[in-house]
C-alpha cells in the first residue's frame, strides 16, 4: 500500500477542497459505485476520509487484494457488511498455508459469488521435479467449505491442500484447482460429487499432485477437465450429463503401477485422451454421441507403448466422427527407436482431420502422408506445425537423422477429392513444411480455400517471400489468405502483389 493511493482516493472522495463536502451527502449506493471504480485499497483507505466514509467501503460487492496483509484481510472481510459476489486475492508469492488460513474461513462466511487465489511464486517452476523442498515448508491448507460461492478457482503453486470433511457447496457451478498438492485422509472425489456439489457443472484439475485416487459421481457435472494429475492411479467418472471429458498426461507418469479406471459418461460428445490406456485394468462405458475426439501418437518409439496403444484404441473403437484431432509426436532422437506409423490401419470415418504435428526441425511428411491417405472422404483439414518435442524446447534434428527415411509420400499419388479447406498453423516457412504444401497441392484436387497463418517468429521479409512461393504452388481457382501476428492478436497479411 503506497501512500500516493491515499491522496488519490482523499482526492477523488472530497473534489472541493472549499469544504462543502457535497459527495458525502450521497446515498450509499450511490458511494458504492463511486468506490467500485477505484482499486480495492483505495477504496478501503477512503475509510480514513471521514465517519461518513468510515464503513462505505464495507458495501462493496468485489473486492481485490494484492500481496495482502493476512490479518487486515481478515478483519477486512469480516467488516464487510454485504453479500460479496467475488473475492479476487492475487500475489501471495508463496504464502505460507498458515498465512492464507488466517482469512480464508472469513470469506466463506461472506462469499457469495466467485472466488478468485492466484499464486505464481518462482518456485512453482523451480519445484517441478516432485514437489520439492520448499513446498513442502509452507504446509498444508484446509479448504473451508464456501456454502454460497458460485465458483471457485485456485491456483496455488503448490501449496498442500486439503479438502473439506464435511459441508455442502451448495451453489457452487465451477471449480478449478490448479499447482496443489493433495494432503490428509479427505477424498477430493466425494467433496466434489452430487451430495456435497449438487450444482457443480466445470470441474478442472491441473498439476495436481498427491490425487491417488479419484472417484467422482455427479449428475450436475458437464465438463471434467484432468491434467497432469501427477501420481494418478485410479479413475473413476460416473457422470451421466457430461459432454465433454479431457485427460490429458495423468497416468503417464508412473508406468511400475497399473492404471485403473472406470468411466461411464454416456452423454459425451467431446473427448480428450492424451494418456496411456490399458483395457485390461481401464473400462470406458459407451459414448454414442462423440463429435469430437483428441489423441496423441507417437511417430517413432518402442513398440507398445501405452499411449500408442489408447490412441489405436480410440481410433479403432469409434468408427464415424465429425472431428479428428491427432496429434503426432516425435522425440529428438529417433535413431534407435521404430518407426511406428504402421501401426496405425485405421482411422474413423471423418470430415474434419485437424493434425498437430510435435516434430521439431524433423521431416514430417511420412507420418502425415500415412494419416491422410487414411482419410480419403475428409472435407477440411487443418495442420499445426510445433517447433519443438512434447515436453522439450530443444528443436534441432540431430545430424544423420532416420527421419527422412520413409519417403513414399515424396512420389506415390494420393486423392483427397472431397477436401475443400485447408488451414495451416504456425507456418515458418521450413523445408519441410514447404516441400509437404507442395504435395498437398497435388493431391487436392478440389481444393477451394488455403489459409496460412504464419508463426510470429517469422521476419517480415521473409513472410513476403514465403507468400510469394506459396502462390506458386496454388492454382488460379484456390482462394489463399495469409495470416501474421500483431501483438498477439491473428490479423490478415496484405502483401502488395
Ligand atoms: C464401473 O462403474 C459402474 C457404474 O458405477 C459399475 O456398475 C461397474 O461395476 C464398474 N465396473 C468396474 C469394472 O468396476
Ligand atoms: C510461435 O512458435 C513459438 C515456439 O514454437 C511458440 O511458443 C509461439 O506460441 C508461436 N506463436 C504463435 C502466435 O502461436
Amino acid at each position: 500500500m503506497g501512500p500516493g493511493g491515499e491522496e488519490t482516493a482523499a482526492k477523488r472522495a472530497n473534489p472541493s477542497p472549499a469544504g462543502e463536502d457535497r459527495l458525502s451527502a450521497l446515498p450509499d449506493d450511490v458511494l458504492v459505485l463511486i468506490l467500485l471504480r477505484l482499486r480495492t485499497p483505495e477504496a478501503v483507505w477512503t475509510s480514513v476520509l471521514s465517519r461518513r466514509w468510515r464503513s462505505v467501503w464495507g458495501l462493496l460487492p468485489e473486492l481485490r487484494f494484492s500481496y495482502p496483509e493476512p490479518h487486515g484481510l481478515r478483519d477486512a472481510l469480516a467488516a464487510s457488511a454485504v453479500p460479496l459476489r467475488c473475492l479476487l486475492v492475487g500475489g501471495l508469492r508463496g504464502a505460507p498455508a498458515e498465512s492464507i488460513a488466517t482469512w480464508l474461513p472469513a470469506a466463506a462466511r461472506r462469499l457469495s459469488g466467485d472466488l478468485i487465489l492466484l499464486d505464481k511464486g518462482p518456485e512453482r517452476y523451480a519445484s517441478g521435479g516432485g514437489g520439492g523442498g520448499e513446498s513442502e515448508e509452507r504446509g498444508a491448507l484446509e479448504l473451508p467449505c464456501f456454502e454460497k460461492a458460485t465458483s471457485i478457482s485456485l491456483d496455488l503453486g503448490c501449496l498442500g491442500l486439503s479438502a473439506p470433511p464435511a459441508g455442502v457447496f451448495a451453489r457452487l457451478t465451477e471449480l478449478s484447482l490448479s499447482g496443489v498438492r493433495f494432503h490428509g485422509p479427505y477424498e477430493l472425489g466425494g467433496a466434489v460429487s452430487s451430495p456435497r456439489c449438487p450444482c457443480l457443472q466445470k470441474l478442472t484439475l491441473q498439476d495436481v499432485q498427491g490425487l491417488d485416487n479419484l472417484a467422482i459421481s455427479s449428475d450436475s457435472l458437464k465438463l471434467v477437465a484432468l491434467k497432469h494429475l501427477r501420481g494418478l492411479r485410479k479413475l473413476a467418472v460416473v457422470a451421466p450429463v457430461v459432454k465433454e471429458l479431457s485427460v490429458v498426461r495423468c497416468f503417464f507418469c508412473d508406468r511400475t503401477r497399473q492404471p485403473v479406471a472406470n468411466i461411464s459418461v454416456p452423454q459425451l460428445e467431446l473427448l480428450t485422451w492424451v494418456d496411456a490406456y490399458d483395457p485390461s485394468s481401464m473400462h470406458l462405458g459407451k459414448m454414442e454421441n462423440l463429435k469430437w475426439l483428441s489423441t496423441i501418437f507417437l511417430v517413432y518409439g518402442r513398440e507398445g507403448l501405452a499411449q500408442n496403444r489408447a490412441c489405436l484404441m480410440f481410433v479403432s473403437r469409434v468408427k464415424v466422427i465429425k472431428h479428428l484431432t491427432l496429434i503426432l509426436a516425435y522425440l529428438q532422437k529417433i535413431n534407435s527407436y521404430q518407426y511406428l506409423m504402421e501401426d496405425m490401419t485405421i482411422l474413423p470415418d471423418t470430415m474434419s482431420l485437424h493434425l498437430i504435428l510435435y516434430a521439431g526441425r524433423h521431416s514430417f511428411g511420412a507420418c502425415s502422408f500415412h494419416i491422410l491417405r487414411m482419410c480419403p472422404g475428409i472435407k477440411r483439414l487443418i495442420m499445426e506445425f510445433c517447433d519443438y518435442f512434447i515436453g522439450k524446447t530443444q528443436a534441432e534434428c540431430p545430424q544423420g537423422c532416420i527421419c527422412g527415411q520413409p519417403s513414399n509420400w515424396k512420389t506415390e499419388e494420393l486423392k483427397l477429392n472431397c477436401l475443400r479447406e485447408v488451414e495451416i498453423r504456425q507456418f515458418r516457412g521450413s523445408d519441410h513444411e514447404l516441400v509437404f504444401l507442395k504435395r498437398l497441392f497435388t493431391w487436392a484436387t478440389g481444393l477451394k480455400r488455403i489459409a496460412v497463418a504464419f508463426n510470429d517468429s517469422v521476419a517480415e521479409s521473409t513472410t513476403k517471400e514465403l507468400c510469394k512461393m506459396l502462390r506458386t504452388f496454388s492454382r488460379p481457382e484456390i482462394c489463399m489468405d495469409f495470416y501474421v501476428y500483431q501483438n498477439k492478436v491473428k490479423v490478415l497479411y496484405a502483401s502488395e502483389d
